[in-house]
């Protein structure tokens, strides 16, 4: 089938047809025909944001991804497909995605979703395993795996905390305190990864200002005291475009163990319940069991699972 040249380039308007003929078969998420073509109609998929292997004319890959309509470089990966005629796959998607790292000047996070007990199934398994290693070759070596978790209408609404009070606060650097604080010693992925190369406190005011640029209510934002005014932590319910979400919650250190994880998720889901949230949606990463548990604890269903790789020093990986 490699018979002649392979060109590698981004696509154009005329190639619209061709790419939604692209077909992935296999159990994972896709670029399917109609995400393409609404996500080309907002702006979250470009054609300068796709990229597709040609030989004699015909599209043997392609490569799409997400971004914000009017950000400067996509953000992640979202589909990435080889025609089944062509015999190392792996080598083919590799080079396609060089080709468009090299184009951005930098290789965004692959993400994944999947469903839940994914390991035992031969068909996710072989799905997955081709695209990690192509984009291992690619330069995107590290690997995370996210749980989903949702609450919806009619599970019940968790009672009101009664051994924490929760106050709003409109000073920013208040919450860039409490932030840099409830980051010690965490379990999640992305903040370990930050701290690793940024100083805390900076760290902190980039995550404030990340959760301001985010469609939620800023004044939703909440932290959490002990009856004598001791600071337990932080529950951000926020929004992003596909609606409520938990956003972010923290306990400091000093307070962990006593199951706090547990009134910030309630005052979160009950904030969103009050205003008449039908569902609410929310990602921690596979390896922070003690954020999973208290999910399950409050309601929240794990519904699938979200695969992220990325390269090592990415820290738009989570
Ligand atoms: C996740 C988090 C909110 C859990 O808070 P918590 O109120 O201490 O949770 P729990 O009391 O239910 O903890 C259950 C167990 O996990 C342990 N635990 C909690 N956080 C831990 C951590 N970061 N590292 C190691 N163990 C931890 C507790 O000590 C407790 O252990 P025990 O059962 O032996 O007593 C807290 O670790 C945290 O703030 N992490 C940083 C921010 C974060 O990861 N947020 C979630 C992002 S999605």
């Amino acid at each position: 089938m490699l018979s002649g040249t392979t060109l590698f380039r981004s696509t154009v308007e005329a190639d619209l047809d061709r790419l939604l003929d692209c077909a992935v078969d296999e159990p994972i998420s896709w670029a399917d025909p109609d995400r393409l073509r609404s996500f080309l109609e907002t702006g979250h998929y470009r054609h300068d944001r796709m990229w597709v292997a040609e030989q004699d004319g015909r599209i043997i890959a392609r490569a799409v991804w997400w971004g914000l309509p009017d950000g400067d470089s996509p953000l992640a990966l979202d589909c990435l497909w080889v025609h089944p005629s062509v015999p190392d796959r792996v080598e083919l998607a590799a080079e396609l995605l060089r080709h468009a790292h090299k184009g951005y000047g930098d290789a965004p996070a692959y993400h994944v979703f999947v469903a839940n007990g994914w390991r035992d199934d031969p068909e996710v398994t072989a799905a997955i395993d081709w695209r990690w290693r192509a984009g291992a070759l690619a330069g995107l070596t590290d690997e995370l795996e996210r749980l989903r978790y949702e609450w919806t209408r009619g599970t019940p609404v968790p009672e009101a905390s009664d051994r924490l009070v929760f106050r709003a606060e409109d000073d920013d650097e208040v919450f860039v305190e409490a932030f840099s604080r409830v980051a010690v010693g965490t379990l999640d992925h992305h903040t370990r990864q930050a701290l690793a190369t940024t100083d805390p406190e900076a760290q902190a005011r980039e995550d404030v200002e990340d959760y301001r640029s985010m469609p939620g209510d800023r004044g939703w934002w909440r932290l959490a005291y002990t009856p004598d005014g001791d600071l337990v932590g932080v529950a951000l319910p926020s929004a992003n475009a596909g609606g409520p979400v938990v956003g972010y919650l923290g306990v400091v250190p000093e307070h962990r163990g006593h199951g706090y994880a547990d009134d910030l998720l309630g005052e979160i889901t009950r904030l969103h319940a009050e205003r008449g949230a039908e569902r609410i949606v929310a990602d921690t990463d596979a390896v922070n069991v003690p954020m999973a548990r208290a999910f399950e604890r409050s309601g929240y269903h794990n519904f699938a699972v979200r695969l992220v790789l990325s390269a090592p020093s990415d820290p738009l990986n989570a």
